[in-house]
């Protein structure tokens, strides 16, 4: 398998600038200096230990998010299916994700207003198999449009909690055979969907994945997952993974870590 790339985005002008989600509070600031070198930590864990190539994004002023590059749009292959995100906190968003894979020569697909859909956030490949996250940022309509721009079938999960939006925050595909899942956060057909065709799904418990663990970047037999999930660890390690542990505390004041901030390109 080829090494991944990734795109990230610097977090510049990284803040809780408002609440879109339940982890978000206004209240509740960042440590700028903090969240740097969080950042940059992960950075240079990906770029250096794990020797992966990662692309930038430009920050932008006024638009805090866009350090969570996974939300902006989903990459297969040369193709760059586009986000429509959900609130207009981040719609601003979406025209510098464009700008980037239109410059970098990628197929743009969009999916058509007013369908939602929040890339990577909600869309996650497991081997081959598509699965999709609906209901609190993605339709599930969106995700026909994008199976058929990617010409694949895909499994549409729903999520039930709020605290865990993006689909993203809860199922983090390792390899074709191993998943991190914290199955409370789907609804029960999604659940049985879930156990039925991952072939070793870990069990995540509500502590750990409160800590982000299932916001995991996955890069061959490394993952790296946010500090504070030694059970989630433990059963990784036992199936041979190099786990990292990193600090993303900033990050999870916005409600996202790891995963969120890399995004597949
Ligand atoms: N504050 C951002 C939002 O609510 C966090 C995004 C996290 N990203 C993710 N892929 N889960 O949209």
């Amino acid at each position: 398998m080829s090494a991944p790339a990734f795109l990230m985005c610097p977090p510049d002008y990284y803040e809780i600038a408002y609440e879109i989600n339940p982890w978000m509070s206004v209240r509740r600031a960042v440590d700028k200096a903090k969240a740097e070198r969080q950042w940059t930590d992960f950075y240079e864990l990906l770029t250096q230990n794990l020797k992966v190539k990662v692309e930038l994004l430009k920050p932008v002023a006024g638009l805090p998010d866009l350090v969570f590059t996974a939300n902006g749009g989903l990459v297969r292959k040369r193709i760059f299916i586009r986000s429509n995100f959900r609130h207009k906190e981040r719609k601003g968003e979406a025209v510098y994700f464009e700008k980037w894979f239109r410059k970098k020569e990628y197929i743009i697909k969009t999916v058509e207003q007013p369908l939602c859909f929040e890339g990577e956030g909600d869309a996650l490949f497991m081997g081959q198999e598509l699965y999709t996250g609906f209901h609190f940022r993605s339709d599930v309509q969106a995700h026909d449009t994008i199976s058929g721009y990617l010409r694949t079938s895909y499994f549409a999960l729903e999520l039930t909690d709020k605290r865990f939006y993006h689909l993203d925050t809860c199922f983090a595909p390792l390899n074709e055979t191993t998943a991190l899942v914290y199955l409370a956060a789907f609804e029960a057909y999604a659940q049985l969907i879930l156990l039925e065709n991952i072939p070793d799904p870990v069990r995540v418990s509500e502590d750990e994945a409160l800590r982000f663990a299932c916001n995991a970047v996955v890069v061959g037999k490394n993952v790296v997952i946010p500090s504070g999930c030694p059970e989630t660890t433990k059963e990784l390690e036992k199936r041979g993974f190099r786990v990292y542990a990193l600090d993303f505390s900033e990050f999870i004041k916005a409600g996202g870590a790891a995963k969120c901030l890399v995004l597949r390109i």
